[in-house]
């Protein structure tokens, strides 16, 4: 569910027409809607309130726009920060340190420190060699740094393997044979206060099933802990609930997910934490573009050209992804072609043989369930700059992130004296 929706014809995020957007801010620009990011974070957490205790931290990474993160702050969640700058911004929009969990492989000293310095609520340490070196660092804070420590479970997530993490051949986590012994090295380190496990097997899962088999082993190593005479206060059950991209797929429901969680943990007499990224942001946004130019091409399937590109959002050159597209004022006409942006090379192709709305150059369109991993991913590729981004509120609309432009980024280069 989400609140865009055709009104009088045109396609409105919340009560604001596209159009007037578009005109404002110019294209490419990404749209979020705040009323459908309330409410996604409300049904997230319904859907956990039959749990004893439950931290729901929202994962940063899939949409860290200020704006975004104070929605989530004013909903009372926390935050899944994976470096320093995701820290900060979780700090600024205003989420208390407690709330914040630091997850990661690849931690720094310099980010752990600021992880300590800031008093926030876990690390998720993921291999024994970080835990040694978080431990070292915080003895000489004179602090003890809360940690659950990650497993890799082995379980085949079902899902894009560049967003799989929980085979035993993915970087993530330590394996779960071995996380017993593990956590009891760990446990003996005067810095650590060792509270608790977490597990995340991967993003966009369309089934519950490898979550409830990861959660079932993550129960059986809280078992194993525990009767090691160590104690497990905390279990982090990671994000991964995927959405629909396409009209007509059906996922899993948070409620469903929330069924299955309690049931799998009904004897656990731990804190539930959560890392929900997608299934809060996705489809709260969306990548509002115009059409440049329509093409003809070798045979009667026209390219349709519009001035995003795979640095606005990089989801479909990246991974193959299906973005919905739309007009934003459809003619009720479809037309059959391949959707590109300006960018030179091939992989710069959102949609091949794809039937859509009829569109003409000039015309507003948009790319649907942009809200999580778009502007985030972008880059700017082509020298094309970093598109803007706008929150919608009701009838009215703020710019939440100036378009950057590429004069912007030159002006941090420099050309040494010595190539004069
Ligand atoms: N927790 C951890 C430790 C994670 O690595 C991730 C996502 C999440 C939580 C949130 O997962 P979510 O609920 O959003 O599925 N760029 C890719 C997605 C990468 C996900 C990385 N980790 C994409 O555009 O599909």
């Amino acid at each position: 569910m989400n609140h865009f929706e055709l009104i009088g014809g045109e396609l409105h995020a919340e009560n604001v027409p596209l159009s007037a957007i578009a005109e404002a801010v110019g294209t490419p620009v990404y749209v979020y809607s705040r009323a459908t990011l309330e409410r996604h974070a409300r049904v997230f957490k319904a859907a956990l309130a039959g749990l004893p205790r439950s931290h729901v931290a929202f994962a940063v990474k899939a949409n860290p726009n200020l704006a975004v993160l104070r929605v989530m702050q004013r909903e009372g969640l926390g935050a899944d920060v994976v470096s320093g700058g995701e820290l900060a911004r979780a700090l600024a929009a205003g989420m208390a340190p407690q709330d914040v969990v630091f997850s990661g492989v690849g931690k720094t000293a310099t980010e752990m420190v600021q992880g300590l310095e800031s008093g926030i609520g876990q690390f998720n340490i993921e291999s024994e060699e970080e835990g040694v070196e978080l431990a070292a660092l915080a003895a000489a804070l004179g602090q003890r740094a809360p940690c659950a420590l990650r497993v890799n479970p082995d379980v085949d997530a079902r899902t894009h393997a560049k967003i799989s993490t929980g085979k035993a051949e993915n970087k993530f986590g330590v394996p779960i044979d071995r996380a017993a012994g593990i956590y009891a090295r760990l446990s003996a380190l005067p810095g650590l206060d060792m509270r608790g496990v977490a597990v995340h097997i991967g993003s966009q899962l369309s089934q519950l099933e490898p979550l409830e088999e990861a959660f079932g082993k993550l129960g059986e190593l809280i078992a194993e802990i525990r009767a090691a005479g160590l104690s497990v206060t905390h279990a982090d059950l990671g994000g991964g609930l995927g959405v629909p991209y396409k009209a007509g797929e059906v996922f899993p429901s948070p409620e469903e997910y929330g069924a299955m969680v309690a049931r799998v943990t009904a004897r656990w007499d731990a804190t539930l934490m959560f890392e929900p990224g997608r299934v809060i942001c996705g489809n709260a946004g969306l990548l509002l573009t115009r059409v440049v130019r329509v093409k003809r091409s070798s045979n009667n399937t026209p390219f349709v050209i519009v001035d995003a590109a795979m640095n606005d959002l990089a989801r479909p050159a990246m991974y193959g992804a299906w973005h919905d597209f739309d007009a934003v004022r459809p003619n009720g006409s479809r037309m059959a072609a391949h959707i590109v942006g300006p960018i030179c090379e091939t992989g710069d192709t959102f949609a091949m043989d794809r039937e859509i709305d009829a569109v003409e150059p000039g015309d507003l369109a948009v790319f649907r369930t942009a809200g999580a991993y778009g502007a985030t991913m972008a880059s700017s590729y082509n020298s094309r700059g970093f598109v803007a981004e706008v929150m919608v509120d009701g009838d009215k609309f703020a710019v939440v992130a100036d378009r950057i432009v590429p004069e912007a980024i030159s002006a941090a280069e420099r050309v040494p004296d010595w190539l004069d």
